[in-house]
């Protein structure tokens, strides 16, 4: 039996996690699924947006499915997402970017770099750390390198060397792990680097860089498949995985039932592979393209459907394939 975590968070988080949470459960109707409640909405009800003990309880997961969730940018205010990635030591988080013509893999470093943490505000100026460790860069590139081996066997180390002495360490580890697993690395200043991936997609296989630049990139890269409705992610840890859209709770459009949630579904297909059902992944993500086919689409991407009926459409697609 396998016990996942729900997260609906805030904002479309709310909309979208029900969504793919039904289709997790028609294919896999021995899922036990639990709610947990966390988040800034938490936090304006009770002042807490997540304790110790709602950690836990996602740590007592198999696997977490989770929506989004709203951080004000308030120096007082702690943000939720990092809390977890930190608490759960989700150290990879993978964010791959699938369409017609590209199939590539962002892996970000999760739990160091620009969002260690270690930040102070003094009168005047405000101070960030970026750690980059041996055993952090090490972890990270050997999880890239697997990856790559299962792919195309290509590795691009994504970063800022020329003036960041941090990358230099983050991509003399990267190169040697990859050297030693037999993999063919390239290292690309990050700059560059973005508008590469976005004219020639097809260059590139597994993506590995630092914490920032992965989450920017990956949302840049997001323009080669449609937008942030489209792209789920997975952070990885040794002991837990934690599966969410790679978009936020975007207030703008929330509450409306125009949300893509082609995301949080996708994100549900990763979260069945890393529980060991590929089949009903694969049954999942084939069932999205076919309600893509038939010209059902939500807004953003360029249709009329809202997400409870584009939901509705995968998940009678998903019964379709299992007659
Ligand atoms: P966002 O990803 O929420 O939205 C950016 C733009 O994309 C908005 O115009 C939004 O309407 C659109 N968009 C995003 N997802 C969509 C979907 N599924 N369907 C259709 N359109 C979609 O990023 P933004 O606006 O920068 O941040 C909003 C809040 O979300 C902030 O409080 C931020 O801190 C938080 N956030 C949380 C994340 C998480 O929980 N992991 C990740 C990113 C942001
Ligand atoms: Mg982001």
């Amino acid at each position: 039996m396998v016990k996942v975590a729900v997260v609906e968070g805030d904002g479309i988080g709310r909309e979208v996690v029900p969504a793919a949470r039904d289709i997790l459960a028609a294919v896999r109707p021995d899922i036990e699924f639990f709610d947990v409640d966390l988040g800034y909405g938490l936090w304006e009800r009770t002042g807490c947006a997540c304790g110790e003990e709602t950690v836990a309880d996602l740590g007592s997961a198999d696997a977490i499915l989770f929506g989004a969730v709203t951080t004000p940018p308030d120096p007082g205010y702690r943000s939720v997402m990092l809390q977890i990635r930190h608490a759960l030591d989700l150290y990879a988080n993978v964010r791959p970017i699938r369409g017609d013509t590209v199939d590539v893999v962002i892996v970000r470093e999760n739990t160091e770099g620009l969002y260690s943490g270690i930040e102070w505000t003094e009168p005047d100026r405000s101070c960030t750390v970026r750690v980059v460790s041996r055993r952090g860069s090490e972890r990270i590139a050997r999880y890239a390198c697997t990856l790559a081996k299962s792919r195309r066997h290509h590795l691009t180390v994504g970063n800022k060397a020329n003036v960041l002495k941090s990358d230099c360490l983050f991509v003399e580890v990267c190169t040697a792990v990859a050297a030693h697993l037999g993999v063919p690395c390239t290292a690309r200043y990050i700059d560059a680097l973005s508008l590469d991936l976005l004219m020639h997609p097809d260059r590139y296989d597994v993506i590995v860089t630092t914490n920032m630049f992965g989450d920017i990139l990956s949302d840049a890269a997001a323009y080669l498949v449609g937008g942030l409705g489209m792209l789920p992610s997975a952070n990885i840890g040794e002991r837990a995985a934690l599966f969410e859209p790679v978009h936020g709770s975007a207030p703008d459009i929330a509450g409306r039932n125009v949300a893509n949630p082609i995301a949080a579904i996708r994100s549900g297909a990763m979260l069945l592979r890393h529980v060991g059902d590929p089949a009903s992944a694969a049954a999942v993500e084939e069932a999205v393209v076919r309600v893509l086919r038939a010209g059902i689409r939500t807004r953003d991407i360029g249709g009329t459907a809202g997400t409870r009926e584009f939901g509705a459409a995968v998940l009678r697609e998903v019964g379709r394939g299992k007659a």
